[in-house]
């Protein structure tokens, strides 16, 4: 079973549900084309960290620590998630289903709910010795279930696209999706995998949350965007695969005008950042749309769903942007620090893409001539060396680190707003473990 690899045992109280979390996702993506099969379940084969859903799920497990008093009332409908049973709850009856007290069959869930349990069967569903056992739900709804998996699937599919985009060749230890079956396939199996993303998305039933991951979406490819405004696109970038190897042109700036030319070309408008502040700022959001999006409006979402009150809402969501801010930044420390092999993917990869994060940002703050290397993305022969030594001679790392220290610490304090629980430990614990990870 797939398990969280960096963070082991305190992860256990929902080690059922990400055990099965690979199974649900295959499910999902079924098409009735065995290619497309294979390049988009590719990348759930190999193991990634699980990350996103590890975070929905501990944090869906916490927010039913909160008392019932403290929840807005919500409806039960597991049916569109599950396939199984419709419910509607009211408070105070006590009445007997096909023999069955309601207590014993429903009970855990509706004390989560504060439900107590009249029980209406939708007489679309199944029969009701088939009733699901909800002593396994281990207080995590099954539209929290979906959620885990629906993050995961638009991580995944933004990763596939990503590969393509940094022409990376290797991701979770094994050839990337743009190597092991070419460009085209790995961006269609992609936007495969969005668009069942968006089937499960819609049959949430909650117009809020259907709100809050399709903007998600929306902005992660803004945040890309933002990144790409930055990057080099220069001649050595060769199209690798699809049979043919070809170089990409430098772009003329003008519209192509017959069939054959390359619309890529470098946005015209690559913001000359000439102020450290500016550029720091800059970085910040584009990391925040990039990477720290997804985790604080997946958090919020798993938040929404329980039922619970705004001011809950809102230090779930501030917990995920914190999170994902202080994730991305040791990223990018990583990218400076570790090795091909221990990170399952290139390392060393940012400055030769041009880009410039908090290392060389902070670097820049003492040197201001770095500015020039930066605002040329380091295309000059020696420009990365230089760089380089700057982030070394700067601290530049250790600069980066208390960055990240300083998200770590504004996440456990949003964590405090949940009440004292196992589930609450392991996200402190996860949080922390950001800060130690090392791939
Ligand atoms: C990894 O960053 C990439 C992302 C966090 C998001 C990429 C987003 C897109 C490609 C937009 C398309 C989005 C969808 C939903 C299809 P990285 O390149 O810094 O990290 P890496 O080292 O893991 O490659
Ligand atoms: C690769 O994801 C994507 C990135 C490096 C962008 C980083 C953003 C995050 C990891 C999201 C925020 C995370 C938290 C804890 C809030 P990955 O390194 O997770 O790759 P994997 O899925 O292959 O492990
Ligand atoms: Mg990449
Ligand atoms: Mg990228």
């Amino acid at each position: 079973p797939q398990s969280s690899k960096i963070f082991d045992d305190p992860f256990s109280i929902v080690s059922h549900e990400m055990s099965n979390l690979a199974k649900s996702i295959a499910n999902l993506i079924g098409s009735g084309h065995p290619i497309l099969n294979r390049v988009s379940s590719y990348y759930f084969e190999a193991e990634g960290k699980n990350v996103r859903p590890l975070i929905v799920l501990l944090l869906s497990k916490a927010l039913s620590n909160i008392p019932v008093e403290q929840r807005n009332r919500i409806e039960i409908d597991t049916h569109d998630v599950t396939d199984q049973y419709h419910f509607k709850g009211t408070p105070g009856s006590k009445e007997t289903i096909a023999g069955k007290s309601v207590d014993d069959s429903i009970s855990p869930l509706a004390i989560l709910h504060g439900i107590n349990p009249k029980v209406i069967l939708d007489p679309l569903s199944k029969p009701m010795d088939k009733l699901p056992q909800f002593d396994a739900m281990n207080g995590i709804l099954p539209k929290q279930r979906r959620l885990a998996e629906i993050v995961e699937m638009i991580h995944t599919a933004s990763l596939l696209h990503d590969d393509v985009i940094d022409l990376s060749d290797s991701r979770r230890g094994r050839p990337s999706g743009n190597i092991a079956f070419t460009n085209k396939m790995a961006v269609l199996a992609g936007d495969f995998l969005l668009g069942r993303a968006s089937v499960a998305i819609a049959r949430l039933r909650n117009p809020e949350v259907i709100e809050l991951l399709s903007t998600t979406i929306a902005n992660l490819v803004e945040g890309e965007f933002m990144q790409l405004k930055n990057t080099v696109m220069s001649q050595s970038d060769t199209i690798v695969n699809d049979g043919e190897k070809k170089t990409i042109p430098e772009p003329t700036g003008k519209v192509p005008t017959k069939q054959h030319e390359y619309s890529i070309s470098r946005p015209e408008d690559v913001d000359h950042i000439t102020n450290v502040n500016a550029a720091f700022e800059y970085y910040l959001h584009k990391t925040y749309l990039k990477t720290a999006s997804l985790m604080s409006k997946s958090s919020r979402a798993a938040a929404v769903l329980s039922g619970s009150q705004d001011d809950i809402i809102e230090n779930c969501y501030e917990f995920g942007r914190n999170l994902g801010l202080c994730f991305q930044i040791v990223d990018d420390m990583l990218d400076y620090t570790s090795s091909d092999a221990a990170f399952g993917k290139p390392s060393q990869a940012d400055l030769k893409l041009g880009l410039a994060t908090a290392p060389i940002l902070f670097a820049w703050k003492e040197e201001p001539k770095l500015g020039e290397l930066i605002a040329r993305k380091f295309k000059e022969p020696g420009d990365v060396e230089i760089a380089r030594r700057a982030v070394e001679k700067y601290g530049g790392l250790d600069q980066t680190r208390l960055m990240a220290e300083d998200y770590c610490h504004k996440a456990l304090t949003n964590l405090r707003c949940l009440p004292e629980s196992d589930a609450r430990s392991a996200l402190e614990l996860l949080t922390n473990s950001v800060l130690t990870r090392n791939k």
